[in-house]
C-alpha cells in the first residue's frame, strides 16, 4: 500500500518536472567545479561570491515560465538572499520544485586506469529523509563513463550501473524522484557511432540494474548525455545526424515507462545545445514515446557566468541571458527555437 502511494506521488512530481515545455536547471556544481569556472573568469572563489552568483540565478525574472525544477548544492540549500531570504521559499513562490545534487563526485576505479565510479551512497537514506523535509521532491547522482582506447570496461559500467540503481531506490523510497545521470563524456576523439555504441550499452545495463532494484520508472527521470562525437573528433558530425543517432540509441533501449528524459548539456556550447534538441523535436517528435527536454548547467549558465563576472552592476543583463537560454531551450522542446532568437532577445 505504501509503496502504491508513493508511486502516485513520484508519478505527480515527475510529471510536474516534464509539463509545460519547461526543463530543469542544473545549478549545482560542486565547490570545485563552481570555484574553477569562477576562476577562470577572476572571480573570487569565496562562498560569499558563490552565495552572490546562486542569489541572481533564483531572482531571475521569467525564469520560472520555462524552468521547472531547481537541482542545487547542498551547499545553496541554506543560503538567503542578500535580504533574508531563504532561496528555497523563493524557488517555491516561483512555482519552481527543487531537488539536489546528493552524489558526492566520482572517484578512480582502482585496477581500472581512466575509469572512475561514482561515491556518495553511504548516509543517503538519513539525507534523504532530511531533504524531503525540507520540501526537496528529486535529486540527482551523476556517474561518468570514459570513451577510449581500451574503455569502458564491462567492469567500470556495471559497477556505475548498480550504484545508479541503488540510489534511485532509496530515492524513492524517501518520496524523492531520482535523476539518474550516466554521463558519457565528450572528451576524446571518438565518432559519433562510437558515442552511440556505448551510450547504447551503458543505458542497456542501467535499465538492468534499475529494473533489478525494482525501481518504478514511471516515478523517475533519466538525465543522459545526447549521442555526440567526441570534442576532438575529426568530423563533427551533421545536426540531423546528432539527432538521429540519438533518438535511435534511446529508442532502442529506454523503455517508454520512464517519466522522461533530460539531457545533461557536457560541453556543448549553449546554442549548438538548443538547436540540437530543437531538431531532435522537429524530426521525430511524433514518435518519441517520453517527454524529452533539457537539464543543463553550462549551455543555460555560461554566458550569463561570463556577463555577471563577480560584478553587481552586470547582475540584471546576466539575468536576462540566463532567461534567454532557458527560454530558447523550452522553445526547443516544442521545436520552434531558431538562431533568430538569438539576435531577438526580449528586454529586461
Ligand atoms: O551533472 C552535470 C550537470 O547537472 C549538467 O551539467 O549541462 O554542464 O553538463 P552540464
Amino acid at each position: 500500500m505504501r509503496v502504491m502511494m508513493n508511486l502516485q506521488e513520484l508519478k505527480h512530481t515527475a510529471q510536474r518536472l516534464m509539463a509545460n515545455d519547461k526543463g530543469l536547471l542544473a545549478m549545482d556544481e560542486s565547490l570545485g567545479t563552481c570555484n574553477k569556472r569562477f576562476k577562470a573568469l577572476g572571480i573570487p572563489e569565496t562562498e560569499e561570491y558563490r552565495r552572490q552568483y546562486r542569489e541572481l540565478i533564483v531572482t531571475t525574472p521569467h525564469l520560472e515560465e520555462s524552468i521547472s525544477g531547481a537541482i542545487l548544492f547542498e551547499e545553496t540549500l541554506y543560503q538567503k538572499t542578500e535580504t533574508g531570504t531563504p532561496f528555497l521559499e523563493i524557488l517555491d513562490h516561483k512555482g519552481i520544485i527543487t531537488g539536489i545534487k546528493v552524489d558526492q563526485g566520482a572517484v578512480a576505479l582502482p585496477g581500472f586506469p581512466a575509469e572512475q565510479v561514482t561515491e556518495g551512497l553511504d548516509g543517503m537514506q538519513n539525507r534523504l529523509a532530511t531533504y524531503y523535509k525540507l520540501g526537496l521532491r528529486f535529486a540527482k547522482f551523476r556517474a561518468v563513463i570514459n570513451i577510449g582506447r581500451d574503455t569502458p570496461t564491462n567492469t567500470a559500467i556495471r559497477i556505475n550501473a548498480v550504484t545508479l540503481a541503488r540510489y534511485a531506490a532509496l530515492c524513492q523510497e524517501a518520496g524523492i524522484v531520482p535523476v539518474v545521470e550516466p554521463e558519457v563524456l565528450m572528451d576524446g576523439d571518438h565518432t559519433l557511432h562510437q558515442c552511440a555504441e556505448v551510450t547504447r550499452t551503458v543505458l542497456k545495463e542501467v535499465f538492468n540494474e534499475l529494473y533489478e532494484q525494482r525501481v518504478q520508472l514511471e516515478g523517475m527521470i533519466l538525465k543522459p548525455n545526447m549521442v555526440l562525437p567526441g570534442l576532438s573528433c575529426q568530423d563533427q558530425s551533421h545536426i540531423e545526424d546528432i539527432a538521429a543517432e540519438t533518438i535511435s540509441c534511446f529508442l532502442q533501449v529506454v523503455p517508454a515507462a520512464v517519466a522522461g528524459i533530460a539531457f545533461l548539456s557536457g560541453g556543448q556550447s549553449a546554442t549548438l545545445a538548443s538547436a540540437r534538441l530543437n531538431m531532435m523535436h522537429q524530426k521525430f517528435g511524433t514518435v518519441i514515446p517520453w517527454p524529452l527536454t533539457f537539464s543543463f548547467s553550462r549551455a543555460i549558465q555560461q554566458p550569463a557566468l561570463e556577463k555577471w563576472s563577480g560584478k553587481a552592476e552586470n547582475v540584471a543583463a546576466a539575468q536576462q541571458m540566463l532567461a534567454h537560454r532557458a527560454a530558447c531551450n523550452s522553445a526547443a522542446r516544442r521545436a520552434e527555437y531558431s538562431p533568430s532568437m538569438e539576435t531577438n532577445k526580449r528586454e529586461p
